[in-house]
């Protein structure tokens, strides 16, 4: 159970995060959206103490994480997995030894500064490259490999984490469409088949209406939408993103196809297994 209580962030005058309340009772896949500005990734950096609250909880499982400080707040951060537009991935090293640095926090100074990695840190992160449907390019250097495909290995890093809650900062931003389809099913996968709340901040409205069961629409800091997917009106749409935007498909959608999306959502891909997305990973290979 995930309860904000009025969650405020301000930097300086400017209130980036205003009186965020809502509860998740049970593991939901959340999208975010809102115009750029509307305090999106405040409200996940709040949520990962990237930031610190001006105000407010955050109680998970009854536990303030907003008032956590060293190793309690280091092992929150740990089971709150974040995802970011950029993949934040190191360029130059395999793409196996990238998703076991995502275990390096759960590690004594000495194993994490040598990055000594045991076998069963090896074992777990064959194990979740394939799940992504990367299996055979474990040793493949990062730099060489597509955005798509880096952020499935950004995704197999949180899940080395063992997280009870992934966050991901607009995952898709910096992806072509068949990539950003991809990448929203594997986090649909990891959220159905593992039964942990997904939070994705999304830039548009119908990869959210694709892909989560929750939308929360923030404008100005504000939750000003909370509701299933399906109850996004024109008219909520007009209040998530004023009377302009709204109406400029440029802004609220992608060229992610209607149809392939509520395909991967009400037959949500197993990366490495479905056939649907090994064809995509020739396609993007
Ligand atoms: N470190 C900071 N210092 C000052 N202001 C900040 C800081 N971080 C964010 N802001 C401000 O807070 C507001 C919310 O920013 P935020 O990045 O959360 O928006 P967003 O919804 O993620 O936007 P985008 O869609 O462009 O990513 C913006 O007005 C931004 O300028
Ligand atoms: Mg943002």
């Amino acid at each position: 159970m995930i309860e904000f209580k009025n969650v405020t962030k301000a930097f300086g005058n400017m209130v980036a995060v205003d009186s965020v309340t809502f509860t998740v009772e049970k593991p939901q896949m959340i999208g975010v959206i809102g115009r750029s500005g509307a305090g999106k990734s405040t409200f996940l950096r709040l949520f990962n103490r990237l930031t610190n609250a001006s105000s407010g909880q955050i109680l998970v499982d009854g536990t303030d994480v907003l008032s956590l400080k060293g190793n309690a707040k280091r092992r929150w951060q740990k089971d709150c997995a974040m995802i970011f537009q950029q993949f934040n991935l190191v360029p130059r090293l395999d793409v196996v030894t990238n998703v076991m640095l995502g275990r390096l926090n759960q590690q004594g100074t000495l194993r994490s500064m040598f990055k000594i990695f045991s076998q069963r840190d090896i074992d777990d992160a064959l194990a979740a490259l394939d799940r992504l449907g990367l299996a055979e390019r474990a040793l493949q250097r990062v730099e060489t490999m597509s955005g798509g495909q880096q952020q499935r290995v950004a995704i197999a890093r949180g899940l080395m984490q063992q997280p009870k809650i992934i966050l991901a900062d607009e995952p898709i931003a910096s992806l072509d469409p068949l990539s950003a389809e991809v990448v929203m099913g594997s986090l649909r996968e990891i959220h159905d088949r593992d039964g942990i709340t997904v939070m994705c901040n999304l830039h548009t409205l119908d990869t959210a209406r694709s892909y989560c069961d929750r939308v929360i629409g923030m404008s100005q800091g504000k939750v000003v939408f909370d509701g299933a997917a399906d109850e996004l009106t024109p008219e909520a749409a007009r209040e998530i993103y004023g009377a302009e935007e709204a109406l400029n498909e440029a802004v609220t959608s992608t060229s992610i196809s209607a149809g392939a999306s509520a395909r991967a959502r009400s037959n949500p891909s197993v990366p490495g297994q479905g056939a649907g997305v090994a064809e995509a990973n020739a396609a993007t290979a």
